[in-house]
């Protein structure tokens, strides 16, 4: 209840709703709005006066709390739903001051006590002061709905800004990748296929959509030690000494150390460390064995071997997809995963062939082009 003098001013603009059972209310409570130079609609029940609130440009409702129908406590909870920023002020009889308390907490802004005080000044402060509330908390709101709008653009600016650093990640090291290819030549294309293939088989064992982007880069990067190793070695036409070999085998070690410093190729490094290893413990650097050897590690093995067999070397043509098959379903359980092998074996030969096509397709260009790329970007994305 508003208790203390305020001056009749005009400093607050509203239309007001009157909503009360009794004529002779309406009539009072209008004359005093009209008083106080504030213009005023009435409704004779709750269901009226949502019908008025439709139509016409209200700010304030002023409505008794006992009427016939839809009760003011109704109106008050269809006007908060519809209607948040309504000022609202409930009239209730002497005795039911405490429901117009009650009603305060159910969101209405004041109340007035029948019979009506007829006093301007009353109705005036309690509506001023409302309104008052209202607008500020008008303004909180719009402050929060700002502020959201300023985190919402700047947490969208960060993501892009990450996408735009993953993206440019991504094509550091798919340039890197090409450059391996393009140095080895006698297995052009090697690591872009044993990317897709690792990537199929990995697809087709699940549960390793976790691993997939480590998987893929690890398949991709795999001979990034060949980098350091001399011409007169890695591209002699015959077969390697003891020495040779050695220096050879030296990098799966070597391509680790690269890539293990940074953090987003850790899990990446330790297959490009084991690539070579074998289940059977006959590979290198380590000798591991099958549960000693990462899961993407095992499943390149087999992708690798399959690769090796169906292309073209310096010593032998290509041999039949067929052939390949045989082997690695000999080697199962003993050099390769009896697991990756039975998955590979699963996977149709026309899948085997498309990624062959396609890669062909991609070195008549030699060089690694922009879509290229961005080709094998998202391909190694969609397993993530
Ligand atoms: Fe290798």
């Amino acid at each position: 209840m508003a208790t203390e003098p305020i001056p009749l001013a005009r400093s607050i603009a509203l239309r007001v709703l009157i909503v009360d059972d009794e004529v002779s209310v309406r009539r009072v409570m209008a004359a005093v709005l009209a008083q106080l130079g504030l213009p005023s609609e009435t409704a004779a029940s709750g269901e009226e006066a949502l019908r008025i609130l439709k139509t016409h440009q209200i700010d304030a409702v002023i409505s008794d709390l006992q009427m016939p129908g839809m009760s003011g406590m109704e109106l008050l909870t269809k006007v908060r739903q519809n209607y948040p920023q309504m000022v609202f002020l409930m009239v209730t009889g002497v005795d039911d001051i405490r429901v117009g308390v009650q009603a305060m907490r159910q969101g209405a802004d004041d109340y007035l006590v029948k019979p009506l005080q007829v006093d301007a000044n009353i109705v005036l402060a309690s509506l001023t002061r409302a309104s008052h509330v209202k607008r500020l908390e008008q303004e909180v709101d719009n402050y929060r709905h700002h502020l959201e709008e300023i985190v919402a653009q700047q947490t969208q600016q960060l993501r892009e800004a990450l996408r735009r650093i993953e993206r440019s990640y991504d094509h550091t090291l798919e340039v890197l990748g090409a450059a391996i290819d393009l140095r080895d030549s006698p297995t052009a294309g090697h690591s872009r296929r044993v990317f897709l293939y690792s990537i199929e088989i990995a697809k087709a064992m699940g549960g390793l959509e976790n691993q997939m982007r480590n998987i893929a880069m690890g398949a991709w990067l795999h001979d990034i030690g060949k980098l350091a190793i001399p011409d007169g070695i890695l591209l002699k036409p015959g077969r390697l000494t003891e020495k040779e070999r050695e220096i050879m085998q030296r990098h799966a070690q070597i391509g680790y150390d690269l890539v293990k410093g940074i953090p987003f190729l850790a899990d990446a490094a330790e297959i490009i460390f084991a690539h070579h290893e074998r289940c059977d413990g006959s590979g290198y650097p380590k000798g591991l064995k099958t549960q000693e050897i990462p899961a993407g590690a095992r499943i390149f093995a087999v992708a690798d071997t399959f690769d090796a067999m169906t292309s073209d070397r310096p010593y032998r043509c290509a041999l039949p997809f067929q052939v390949s098959r045989e082997v690695i379903e000999r080697g199962a359980g003993k050099q390769y995963d009896s697991q990756v092998a039975r998955v590979f074996l699963s996977i149709p030969g026309e899948t085997w062939e498309g990624i062959r096509r396609e890669t062909a397709a991609i070195q008549a260009f030699a060089l690694v082009t922009a879509s290229d790329i961005q080709a094998l970007s998202k391909l190694a994305k969609s397993g993530d």
